[in-house]
């Protein structure tokens, strides 16, 4: 089934069994509450809100949309069952070129379903959730994506950052220092302009994917999802000229101003934290809105995680870190995961054929220290490649077993951090962080003599779980 925008991605995870509806939930907090539970673990469906209390029914909001390997696998167009570590393989493949196919624009869209200009324009009519408890604005934009052009070429870049809902009329937007959307904003007011900017808050749950992503400056995201779908955006031109996506939900036209800003935030965020307090903020002065009959609202809560962007990060962080290691000359890599308790960041665990003494530190200070891993890394695991990284008890179970504190914990003082990460120094300025490498192989010295796994030899194995499986269903290859 052919994926043009979100409604054919809910009707393919509807029929996948990976989306439920809930009717009747308030989304002045209830709503957040409800898929933060969900996302407390992977696997659970994707909830699709109606008949929000207070709004129209078919107004909607879709979130929890990749915390499950089913979902984030069809929505990169990939069979179903791939596993987390072929999710891992097939973004490494991917992501050394980035094929790109450049957006098509089209004359009309069913974005234009409706369209509010000036004094019609009321953002208050849509369903925006206060996400978290002790959030200081309902959220408009947290799937979202943000799209702005360069002022010197033709790049238009599409970024992810937060949109807070402040009147009928005004939207905050937060763009952390150094963020491509930052650097363009800043563009257009050093030459004492507004900044245009178009807001998506609905669309094809891919387009958000490579939005959320780091990729180089200069390098249009829209074309980079067109290479990933295979075939071109459909784009529209709308009141600011930067290009709409033409399926989308609800699109917000509008200015940035450089001299006005508005308090914005507390906002929950990704490590699991009100990050940063109530502070002054860019907005965005609207121009229009244009939305489909019926339209959704794509959310994405953080939280403790795991949470909706720390399942499907993880295994993009992971891809990066590996091809890293690879472009760095270290041999023996087999397997890389970028753990959700850490916000896919924090805890990276590599698993090595061990092949020289020194190997295994090699790789746990590469791994925490190239540009895919270190910023706000903390713990840095090493294990041979008979543990499954994914699996958490023989992760646990390898630092039990062959870890050996006194030899093989390194502590790394003073390295890349964030203030959005609450161990960061100093407290004035947080910038820094303190990490750890564990080497949790066994001994290079003792590999041979190493005490012999206690586990059945695969032939073994083999012929017992064929034997028993039809009484024993459970029993595991
Ligand atoms: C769900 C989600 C929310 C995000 N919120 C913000 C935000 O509020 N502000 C921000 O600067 N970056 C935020 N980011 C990170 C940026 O989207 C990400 O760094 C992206 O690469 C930025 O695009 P750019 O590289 O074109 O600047 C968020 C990412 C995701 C996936």
């Amino acid at each position: 089934m052919a994926v043009q925008d979100l409604r054919d991605w809910i009707a393919l995870m509807e029929s996948a069994g990976e989306l439920r509806t809930v009717r009747g939930a308030d989304s002045d907090v209830e709503l957040g509450v409800i898929v933060d539970q969900f996302q407390r673990r992977m696997e659970l469906p994707a909830l699709l809100f109606d008949e929000i209390k207070g709004y129209p029914k078919g107004f909607r909001v879709l979130a929890n949309t990749l915390t499950s390997s089913r979902r984030i696998a069809l929505t990169l167009r990939l069979p179903a069952e791939t596993s987390k570590m072929e999710l891992v393989q097939a973004w490494r493949q991917y992501a050394k070129q980035y094929p790109k196919i450049p957006p098509r624009w089209v004359s009309d869209g069913p974005v234009n379903e409706n369209i509010r200009r000036g004094k019609d324009v009321d953002l208050t009519a849509f369903p925006a959730p206060t996400w978290h408890e002790h959030d200081g604005n309902r959220y408009i934009g947290t799937g979202c994506l943000v799209i702005q052009k360069d002022p010197d070429s033709n790049w238009v870049n599409v970024g992810v950052y937060r949109v807070a809902v402040h009147d009928q009329k005004i939207a905050g937007i937060y763009i952390s220092p150094g963020k491509h959307g930052r650097l363009i904003m800043e563009k257009y007011w050093a030459r004492g302009q507004d900044c245009p900017v178009v807001v998506s808050v609905g669309h094809d749950p891919m387009l958000f994917f490579v939005a959320g992503l780091e990729i180089p400056y200069s390098v249009g995201e829209l074309d980079v999802a067109g290479g990933l779908k295979g075939e071109a955006v459909q784009i529209i031109e709308g009141e600011t000229g930067l290009p709409i996506p033409a399926t989308a939900e609800i699109v917000i036209e509008g200015r940035i101003p450089r001299d006005e800003t508005r308090d914005e935030g507390p906002f929950g965020e990704w490590l699991g934290y009100y990050a940063s307090g109530r502070s002054p903020a860019p907005i965005i002065k609207i121009d229009a809105i244009r939305y489909r009959n019926n339209p959704i609202i794509m959310g994405n809560l953080p939280g403790i995680p795991p949470n909706d962007d720390t399942y499907y990060r993880g295994f993009l962080r992971s891809a990066a870190v590996w091809e890293e290691l690879q472009q760095a000359g270290i041999p023996g890599i087999k397997a890389v995961w970028a753990h959700e308790a850490g916000g896919s960041r924090m805890l990276l665990t590599i698993a090595i054929q061990q092949m020289y003494p020194g190997h295994s530190k090699q790789v746990g200070f590469a791994a925490g220290s190239c540009h895919a891993g270190a910023y706000a890394n903390r713990i840095t695991i090493v294990v041979d490649d008979d543990i499954d990284v994914t699996n958490d008890h023989q992760v646990w179970w390898a630092l039990c077993s062959r870890m050996d504190p006194a030899l093989d914990i390194e502590v790394v003082k003073r390295c890349w951090s964030t203030s959005l990460d609450p161990m960061s120094y100093p407290r004035e300025k947080p910038v820094f962080n303190n990490r750890m490498v564990i080497d949790a192989c066994r001994p290079w010295e003792r590999l041979s003599t190493f005490p012999k796994v206690m586990e059945a030899g695969p032939e073994l194995k083999r012929k017992v779980v064929e034997k028993w499986r039809s009484v024993l269903p459970e029993i595991t290859d």
